[in-house]
Parts: C-alpha cells; sequence; structure tokens
C-alpha cells in the first residue's frame, strides 16, 4: 500500500490537512475504541504518519466509512475480557486508549465495567507486556461539579477524586483516568488527554442528535442563549493523542498528567470560545432548518420544571427522553478552557481551525446525513445510528 494512501471517506479538508509534514509516529500502535468516531480517525492519522501497523480493538465492528487497509487490523471484542486485551497489546509500542462507554445513554452498570474496570485490563496487559507508554482518551467532565467552567486551565479545575460527579460517565471516566495516571513510572508512562465538544465529519452522536432535534423544529434556545463553549475538531483531538506520546519519555513533565486540546485560538471568540447556540443556528439553517433563534426561548426555571417531568416519565416508563436536568445545565453553563498547557507541554497547536472545520462539517452533514433526517423522530429516544452502537455495546458486556 502507498505510504501516501489515505481512507476514501476523509472530507476534503481532512484530506488536504493530512498531506501537511508531522512529526512521525510509533512503528507498531494499538488503538482501543477505534471503529468509534474519534478512534477511526486516530486510526487513520497514526497511518498517514507512518505507522507499519496499528492494531484496533473495538466491540462494534467497523463501519462502512472505516478505512480498509492492510496496516490496520481490526479485533472486534471486548476490553472488559483481559485475554482479549492482552493479545491486543502483544508487542506494540504504544497504546491508545480510547474505549468508552460514551454520552448519557447507557445503563449504569456498563459505565463502570467499560471505563473503568476495561481501563485496568488495559492497564494490567500493559503491564504484563511491557508496553512503556499509553495515551489515554479522558474528559473534562471528570473536572465538572456544576459551576461554570469560564477559561479555566487544567490546575484551577477540581482535583480527581472528587467528592461527587453530575453523571456516572464522568464519574467512571474518573475512575479510569485516575487508575491510569497513578499507574505511571519511568518504565510505564502515561498520560489523559481529554477534548471538549468533538465535532467533524463521521460524528454519530452529538451533531446527528441535535441537528434532529433542529429539524424536527422541538428545539427552542435554553436560557439566554449566551453561554460560552469551546468545541475540539476530531483531527484536533486526534493529533493532541498523538503527540501527546511524544511527551511520554523519563523526566517529562507531561507524565501522568491531564490535559485538554481544543480549538482554542482558533474559536470566533481567540481567547478559545463560541457562543453554543449561534453556531448551532448556523448549523440548523445550513441544513435547510428553521431558525432556532426566532422561536420563542424556554427561560431557566421552566426548563427546570420540565426536565424533572421528564425524568419522572424515564423513571416510570423506561422512556429515554432527551430533555433531562442534566442536560439543561450543560446547554447552559459555560464550559471552555485555557488550553496553554496543552502547548507548553505537548507543543499542542489546533491543525484544523474551527471556521475551515465547522464549514467543512456541515458540508459533510448536508452531504451524508440529511438525505437519511426523519423528520418525524424526535421527542423520545436517539439518532438511529447512535442506538444500534449502544446496543452492541450492551450485548457484548451483559
Ligand atoms: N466525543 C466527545 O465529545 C468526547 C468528549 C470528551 C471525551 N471523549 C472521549 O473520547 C473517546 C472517544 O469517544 P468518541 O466520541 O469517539 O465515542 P465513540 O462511542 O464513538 O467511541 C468509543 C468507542 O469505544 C467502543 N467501546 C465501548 N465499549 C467497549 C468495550 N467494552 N470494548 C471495546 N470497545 C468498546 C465503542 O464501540 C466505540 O466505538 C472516549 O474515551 C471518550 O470518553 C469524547
Amino acid at each position: 500500500m502507498a505510504a501516501d494512501a489515505r481512507s476514501e471517506h476523509l472530507s476534503p479538508l481532512q484530506l488536504r490537512t493530512s498531506r501537511r509534514a508531522f512529526p512521525p509516529v510509533p512503528a507498531v500502535c494499538a488503538v482501543t475504541g477505534g471503529t468509534g468516531f474519534v478512534g477511526g480517525r486516530l486510526v487513520e492519522m497514526l497511518v498517514e504518519r507512518g505507522a507499519r501497523k496499528v492494531r484496533v480493538l473495538d466491540i462494534v465492528p467497523p463501519p462502512k466509512n472505516a478505512w480498509a487497509d492492510p496496516r490496520i487490523e481490526y479485533i472486534v471484542g471486548d476490553i472488559c475480557d483481559l485475554a482479549t486485551v492482552e493479545r491486543l497489546v502483544n508487542g506494540v509500542d504504544c497504546v491508545w486508549h480510547n474505549a468508552a462507554a460514551v454520552g448519557p445513554f447507557h445503563p449504569v452498570k456498563l459505565y463502570f465495567k467499560v471505563n473503568h474496570e476495561g481501563t485496568l485490563n488495559v492497564i494490567k496487559a500493559c503491564k504484563k507486556a511491557g508496553v512503556k507508554k499509553v495515551v489515554m482518551s479522558s474528559s473534562p467532565s471528570t473536572r465538572f461539579d456544576g459551576s461554570d467552567v469560564d477559561g479555566l486551565t487544567e490546575d484551577a479545575m477540581p482535583k480527581l477524586p472528587q467528592p461527587r460527579y453530575l453523571q456516572t460517565y464522568a464519574e467512571t471516566k474518573a475512575l479510569g483516568e485516575k487508575a491510569m495516571t497513578d499507574a505511571c513510572t519511568d518504565d510505564f508512562m502515561t498520560i489523559a488527554v481529554a477534548p471538549h465538544q468533538v465535532y467533524g465529519p463521521r460524528d454519530n452522536l452529538f451533531l446527528p442528535n441535535l441537528l434532529e432535534s433542529c429539524g424536527t423544529n422541538r428545539l427552542r434556545v435554553f436560557g439566554d442563549g449566551r453561554n460560552r463553549i469551546c468545541f475540539t475538531h476530531v483531527d484536533n483531538y486526534a493529533h493532541g493523542l498523538i503527540i501527546a506520546e511524544r511527551a511520554l519519555k523519563p523526566g517529562s513533565p507531561a507524565l501522568g498528567k491531564f490535559y485538554i486540546v481544543t480549538d482554542a485560538q482558533t474559536h470566533p471568540h481567540p481567547e478559545g470560545y463560541l457562543y453554543f447556540w449561534d453556531v448551532l443556528e448556523q448549523a440548523s439553517l445550513a441544513m435547510g432548518f428553521a431558525s432556532i433563534k426566532a422561536r420563542t426561548r424556554l427561560p431557566l426555571w421552566l426548563l427546570k420544571i420540565l426536565a424533572y417531568i421528564c425524568e419522572l416519565i424515564g423513571f416510570l416508563t423506561g422512556l429515554k427522553l432527551k430533555l433531562s436536568l442534566f442536560n439543561v445545565r450543560m446547554l447552559t453553563m459555560h464550559r471552555w478552557f485555557d488550553t496553554s498547557a496543552a502547548k507548553r507541554d505537548l507543543g499542542y497547536e489546533p491543525i484544523i481551525s474551527f471556521d475551515d472545520g465547522w464549514h467543512d462539517t456541515l458540508l459533510w452533514f448536508k452531504e451524508f446525513w440529511l438525505p437519511s433526517f426523519d423528520a418525524k423522530s424526535g421527542v423520545t429516544g436517539l439518532a438511529e445510528g447512535t442506538q444500534n452502537k449502544i446496543d452492541i455495546q450492551s450485548a457484548g458486556t451483559s
């Protein structure tokens, strides 16, 4: 296979960006969760940057738009099965541990099993196989305590473990991250890198679900609509994960640390944020849907009452309603970060600017998502692709 071969599923911007020069990567890599949104692009970028072999473990088989390249070996299996993880990591130079039960829609037990116990398996298997480097995907939500995060550094946010977490996802990602970073020594070097609100072509969770709410005319601006948020293009996150491996050397200040990478200074507000409802409005209009801002806004007090009612209905009927107290808080709070630590210690800079990345992503959604959009779906349940994946993940570890 030619060294300059690329996946046929890259967007024009991803293809152009991938042709730039980047530092080399290890010859033999392993990626857990490598058929997911982030993992899929991470695997591709490792190959683009010169990996000879990338071994991928995921409980969900590669989707139709995964790259079929002889340098990529897909293993369908469960990180909760130690023997499978041992097979994955045997003989690799670095593991990118990215598998997780993501989002708020899984059964509670699954989060603990995959995000905590699965991570313990990765640590155990790597130590047994003598793998010296692990880069772990974590989440800023591990540091959320319900208060606004308005441009904070990693050090200015709560430390792990927190006395309580806003959701089980955050709690179990924190358990996994802490186990991984606590295990860091000069012989087993680990680091955690987190994005915030990943977007990009082939996203299966965040944008499809929001756009579905826009297209079914059921979304209103929450509160005053002026909450500040940061986004991370999927290529920027994968780039941050890849260059973090280079910081794993004895004596490095990055050993055992947690870093956040975002679109940083390329956001519409170069301090590192955008107004969430402004970009959602852009997305809705780009799909040919009605303006969200033209509709009556929902005041916070009303949203909270509605969310309580939805949670009660969900509890009584088992239905998965999109409105919850957690979602209300997430869609109204400030959530953006000062990413100067990643720049200083990892040499991180976004490789795709927010403007270019957002424009390219909306074009991709128009071409590949919009034609199959169903205007009748919406209040309950998730975008079809999201639900299918969740079902496979739950079945696999039961
Ligand atoms: N997308 C975001 O905005 C975001 C934000 C913060 C952190 N993250 C982190 O980034 C990573 C990737 O997230 P993503 O957005 O690509 O989500 P994703 O759901 O697309 O990817 C996670 C992958 O892990 C796999 N997986 C789940 N359980 C497994 C198991 N038992 N064994 C093997 N594989 C299993 C899933 O099948 C999936 O392909 C996760 O660790 C997540 O916590 C993502």
